[in-house]
């Protein structure tokens, strides 16, 4: 609750109304595509171009954490033509973007499961943690192979095997401990999520991490996404009353001091 309440607060240069963290659940690339009539791997290419866009303008914006999600455990069920441009798409991001991230303060941090993906796509994203890990303007998370159970599940089988090594006890086991072995344990809880495409769901994106996220669900497709989109929505995240469980101050009785 206190953390919570606490990603307003954080950072003197930051506009303090700005969320600390904003999760991105960028789709609608193929429908993009195909309501131009063009091969689905255009609309992923433009997607690449507004996630540039995106990441400049959360940086500017004040947003101090960015979690991209870029491929889910269930895209590898997609035919594997289009998994093959995906995963060159990723390469050519971090090749082509890698350096202007370093010099623009972008701490990039990947989230996921390495343990099937190809050797040099997991060189790349090492690199790519490595040479920006000294930046502390805006840390851009991107979610590849990721999926919020399969995350959930490791961190409930590392805890059961520190256990099992008689590490830790099973009542030293409570929501700040599990939250640790999460892939996004450096980060505060995401206070927004926008999800472009319509689609009114989280496809297994953060969902331990966005449980008192605000959820904004835009009605067009990610390679539109831009600027002016982003603002909205961040509007529309500061016009929300977040309660966390609670009430709101206002509303709270007012208790009499004696004089
Ligand atoms: C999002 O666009 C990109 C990924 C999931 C990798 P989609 O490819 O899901 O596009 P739609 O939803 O089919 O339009
Ligand atoms: C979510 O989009 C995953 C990413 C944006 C990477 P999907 O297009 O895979 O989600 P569903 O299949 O519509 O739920
Ligand atoms: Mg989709």
């Amino acid at each position: 609750m206190k953390d919570k309440q606490a990603s307003f607060a954080e950072g003197a240069s930051r506009d303090l109304r700005a969320p600390l963290h904003v999760g991105v659940i960028m789709d609608g690339n193929g429908r993009w595509a195909a309501q131009r009539g063009l091969p689905r791997f255009e609309g992923h290419r433009r997607g690449v171009e507004a996630l540039r866009r995106t990441v400049r303008a959360a940086a500017d914006f004040g947003v101090r954490y960015l979690t991209v999600y870029s491929f889910s455990s269930e895209n590898w069920s997609r035919p594997p033509a289009e998994i093959t441009e995906l995963m060159g798409l990723l390469k050519f991001f971090i090749r082509s973007d890698l350096r202007t991230l370093e010099q623009e303060g972008v701490r990039v941090r990947v989230i996921g499961d390495r343990d099937n993906l190809k050797a040099d796509i997991v060189a790349l994203l090492d690199e790519a943690e490595a040479r920006t890990r000294h930046n502390s303007k805006l840390d851009l998370i991107v979610a590849f192979n990721y999926g919020s159970r399969q995350e959930i599940v490791a961190a409930a089988r590392d805890l059961a095997r520190e256990v099992a090594a008689g590490k830790i006890s099973p009542d030293d086991i409570d929501e700040t401990l599990f939250a640790s072995r999460l892939g996004t344990r450096f980060a505060p809880d995401p206070d927004l999520i926008i999800r472009t495409s319509g689609e009114m769901r989280l496809s297994n994106f953060l969902m331990w991490q966005s449980a008192y996220s605000e959820l904004v669900f835009l009605p067009i497709y990610w390679p539109d996404f831009d600027r002016q989109a982003f603002q909205a929505a961040l509007e529309t995240f500061r016009a929300r009353e977040r309660r966390f469980g609670g009430v709101l101050e206002s509303e709270k009785p007012k208790v009499m001091t004696a004089s």
